[in-house]
């Protein structure tokens, strides 16, 4: 079985990730000095990259397997074991940012809290993160391929995916003033080809596949592979139906 958190395996098939996160970088527009928190980290390269612009960044994420890679790849900079649902730092920050992780954290309303006292007054939050519907086709796909083995699929859904509505809620009940959020559709092709659907099921989908033998696991993934194709390989490659949520707020 692999490790929940390969880090190797990320850095090597699933790095457009990071690469799609530089947009939400450019929303945050990380200035020299400011002290930043980047939430959910993993190895690194958007910490590395927000650092770039003479920001002192820190990154936490709750994989040790992740922070050690990242602490390989970007020794200059700083990073830390913590769990996002649950952690508190001595500092203030003028900016909280988390690319493709608060997904991960299905207790929203604790890390929102985590995420407030960490800001100074003034602070921003800039995240991404799965919305409403995301990955659903292969969600779909991934359930029925373990019903039709009489593996039951629920309760194994790993992800918080919340609407726009939901989620801006609860950001000003925390006392945020929201100033910027959208959901938008953005199709990701995976690389690798054919192998792409599998590289993602053995990076993210762990939970669905865990305790299966050899041969049921890759029954399983045959058979979402084949549920999905209709709707998302084209052309030789995996088209994944992510949908995000993009969100700005301040602490006022
Ligand atoms: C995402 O970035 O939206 C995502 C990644 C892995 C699993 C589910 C969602």
């Amino acid at each position: 079985m692999r490790n929940p958190w390969d880090a190797d395996h990320y850095d090597k098939k699933l790095r457009y990730v990071s690469e799609m996160g530089k947009g939400v970088v450019s929303l945050l527009d990380p200035k020299p000095g400011e002290a930043i928190l980047d939430l959910g980290c993993g190895t690194g390269d958007l910490t590395h990259e927000m650092a770039t612009s003479g920001a002192i960044v820190v990154g936490i994420d709750l994989s040790q397997a992740m922070i050690q890679q990242a602490r390989n790849k970007y020794p200059h900079l700083q990073f830390a074991v913590g769990n996002g649902e649950n952690f508190r730092i001595d500092t203030t920050f003028d900016a909280v940012f988390s690319n493709a992780a608060l997904h991960w954290m299905k207790h929203p309303s604790r890390v929102i809290a985590c995420v407030w006292n960490a800001l100074s007054p003034g602070g921003r939050f800039v995240a991404e993160f799965g919305g409403k519907g995301n990955v659903e086709t292969v969600i779909g796909a991934l359930e029925r391929a373990l019903d039709e083995l009489g593996l039951t699929s629920q309760e194994k859904h790993p992800w918080y995916f919340p609407s726009i509505g939901e989620y801006t809620t609860r950001l000003e009940k925390q006392g945020f003033q929201t100033t910027y959020a959208i959901h938008f559709d953005r199709p990701t092709v995976l690389p690798d080809g054919d192998q792409g659907l599998e590289h993602w099921l053995n990076g993210f989908a762990g939970s669905y596949l865990q305790g299966l033998d050899q041969p049921t696991r890759h029954c399983v993934m045959r058979r979402t592979k084949e549920l999905s194709r209709p709707r998302l390989y084209k052309n030789g490659q995996w088209h994944v139906d992510y949908k995000r949520l993009r969100i700005a707020a301040v602490k006022p």
